[in-house]
């Protein structure tokens, strides 16, 4: 099966077997199934944070059930359960619909819901783990189900238990996310302030938070992508100070723990990388922490490129960039 439109880098690959799953039951059946045959397995969401090389053996899931429901909780607060297979903007817009507040800054990321929480999906100022609840999964050895709460799954930037212990052994079924009836506005983020009214409405600060995205990052239904191709990186608060003796204009966030992040678009852009084209795959012209596929190329030279900008930022800064996107299969 063809998976080069279901990664929205648009890399071309193949998988040996491909299942959508229209439910809980359909993906238990099929996980055992792989059981019985020896297929190694590969799951996929929006395939909206992956860089896939060109064949996926055995057998690759996409969970695609997408079934949800409010439940009111009281004293303002409202549970939301989520199937997996779900378009994770297309439940932000619902809710802000429903002038529900909690998920509207996470506006416009791509993907699907099952995968939000593997990378602690996070914009303008909030993270998923800020609303989440609770995250259902199936173990693909014994296909038991088990549910996490927020405080098990070791939530960090960009970061979870599901990259780390986890990592190849569950498969997301449901969130639960908390939310709330009472207007919060989070709008201390870059300009986003500018662009509304003190008292927006949650359809208003998705449709700003939107807006700015739209400005900055490349639509992946028209140039290839998968959003920051890096984190941010953290260093010491020693190695930030001598970064930013020499560089005081370098954007940096102190954490909470001592530690200060980095911009890392920045550091990419100084080094004169931005809009750098080298074959069929190049750096966004306008977000230099964004690493974009013009069509006919592959993972190898997409990975080579990535290459090539860490290496370029570590012998400017001293800085060694992470890539944020997961790879995924083998070589053809
Ligand atoms: N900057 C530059 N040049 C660039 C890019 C950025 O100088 O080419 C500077 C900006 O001027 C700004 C700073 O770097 O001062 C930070 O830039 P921005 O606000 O655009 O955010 P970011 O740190 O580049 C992060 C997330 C984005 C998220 C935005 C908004 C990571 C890896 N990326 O980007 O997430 O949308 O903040 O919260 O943390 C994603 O993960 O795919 C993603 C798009």
């Amino acid at each position: 099966v063809d998976l080069t439109g279901a990664n929205t880098l648009g890399m071309p690959s193949r998988a040996e077997r491909f299942v959508a799953a229209d439910s809980i039951a359909a993906l238990r059946d099929a996980l055992r199934q792989a059981a019985e045959q020896g297929w190694p397995l590969s799951m996929l969401g929006g395939g909206s944070n992956l860089v896939l090389r060109p064949y996926l053996p055995g057998l690759t899931l996409q969970p695609t059930f997408a079934d949800w429901r409010l439940e009111d909780v009281g004293q303002g607060k409202v549970r939301v359960h989520v199937g997996a297979g779900m378009n994770w903007h297309g439940l932000v817009e619902e809710l802000a619909a429903f002038e529900l507040w909690g998920t509207e800054n996470l506006a416009l990321i791509p993907g699907n819901v099952g995968a939000a929480p593997i990378q602690n999906i996070g914009a303008y100022g909030v993270e998923l783990a800020d609303v989440l609840e609770q995250v259902h999964l199936l173990h693909l050895d014994d296909w038991r189900e088990e549910i996490l709460g927020r405080d098990d799954c070791a939530f960090g930037y960009r970061d979870s238990i599901f990259k780390h212990a986890l990592d190849g052994r569950v498969v997301i079924t449901q969130l639960v996310l908390r939310v709330s009836k009472r207007a919060r506005p989070r709008l201390d983020y870059g300009d986003l302030a500018t662009r509304l009214c003190n008292t927006p409405t949650a359809s208003e600060v998705v449709a700003a938070v939107s807006a700015v995205r739209r400005e900055k990052l490349p639509d992946p239904t028209r140039l290839g992508n998968a959003g920051s191709f890096f984190k941010n990186p953290v260093t010491s608060a020693e190695q930030a100070q001598a970064l930013l003796a020499s560089h005081p204009d370098l954007p940096h966030f102190p954490l909470a723990d001592g530690r200060v992040k980095l911009a890392a678009g920045w550091l990419i852009d100084q080094c004169g990388l931005k809009g750098l084209r080298d074959g069929h795959v190049g750096i966004h012209e306008r977000q230099a922490l964004v690493l974009v596929h013009y069509g006919g190329g592959s993972a190898e030279e997409l990975l080579a490129l990535a290459q090539r900008v860490v290496d370029e930022v570590e012998r400017r800064f001293g800085v060694v960039l992470e890539r944020e996107p997961r790879l995924m299969g083998q070589p053809a």
